[in-house]
């Protein structure tokens, strides 16, 4: 599906692209793709994110393993043993799941990854994640926009201490997730969501919402 800047069309068509072609992608596109993470919201305005534009191989290799580990050692049985989740089923599901893998086998092959960082502090809070996540779904929206494909990719965490350091960051700054980003094989198309009548209540929970 060509680019669109209709607000609507990018939310409802932004799947998860996860077969991507290994194709250059212009910085141009990338920097776009930066300033709209810059003009997010973050607690305070405090703006304590750090983007990592990663494109040597060597270094997306080394990472890719940690990824590849974490889905042998949890992700692929997960995958393999749960139910399909609301609005999809098992055929679709399957089709989740072999994309995943795919990802998971050619991660390193994407051109360029996006890592969103957070100079967090050494404790974090439960709150550290959202003065980083609108920039990282500013990013998806414009990557979407520009007709490019990515997946917000958050597995890596699972060895954070390892990955953090392959990328050089400093203490007090983790990494929160990668956006490998390239132009897709696939289509961009209609989500597989729930209905949303099973996710809003109205006044207290359990209670129907009667404005749908
Ligand atoms: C917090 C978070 C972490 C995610 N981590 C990964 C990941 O590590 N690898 C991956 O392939 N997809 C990851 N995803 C993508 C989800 O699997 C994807 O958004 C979901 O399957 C819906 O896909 P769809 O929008 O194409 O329907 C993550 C999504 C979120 C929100």
């Amino acid at each position: 599906m060509p680019e669109t800047t209709d607000i609507f069309e990018v939310m409802s068509t932004m799947r998860a692209m996860r077969r991507l072609k290994p194709d250059p992608v212009p910085d141009e596109l990338i920097n776009k793709i930066l300033q709209v993470a810059q003009w997010a919201p973050s607690g305070g305005n405090t703006q304590r994110w750090r983007f990592l534009v990663v494109k040597d191989p060597k270094i997306k290799k080394k990472v890719q393993v940690y990824y590849k580990r974490l889905y042998d050692e949890i992700v692929g049985p997960r995958y393999s043993s749960s139910a399909p989740p609301p609005g999809s089923d098992p055929s679709r599901y399957q089709r989740q799941h072999a994309a995943v893998k795919y990802l998971t086998d050619h991660y390193h092959e994407a051109p360029v990854w996006i890592v969103a960082c957070l100079e967090d502090g050494e404790n974090p809070d439960r709150t550290a994640g959202s003065s980083i996540y609108p920039a990282v779904q500013n990013m998806l929206l414009a990557t979407r926009a520009l007709g490019l494909g990515t997946t917000l990719t958050t597995r890596h965490t699972g060895y954070g201490k390892e990955v953090d350091a392959i990328f050089g960051l400093p203490s007090g700054v983790h990494s929160y997730a990668i956006l490998p980003i390239g132009w897709p094989m696939g289509r961009f198309g209609p989500l597989g969501r729930g209905p949303l009548k099973d996710v809003v209540f109205q006044d207290q929970w359990g209670k129907p919402y009667r404005g749908l």
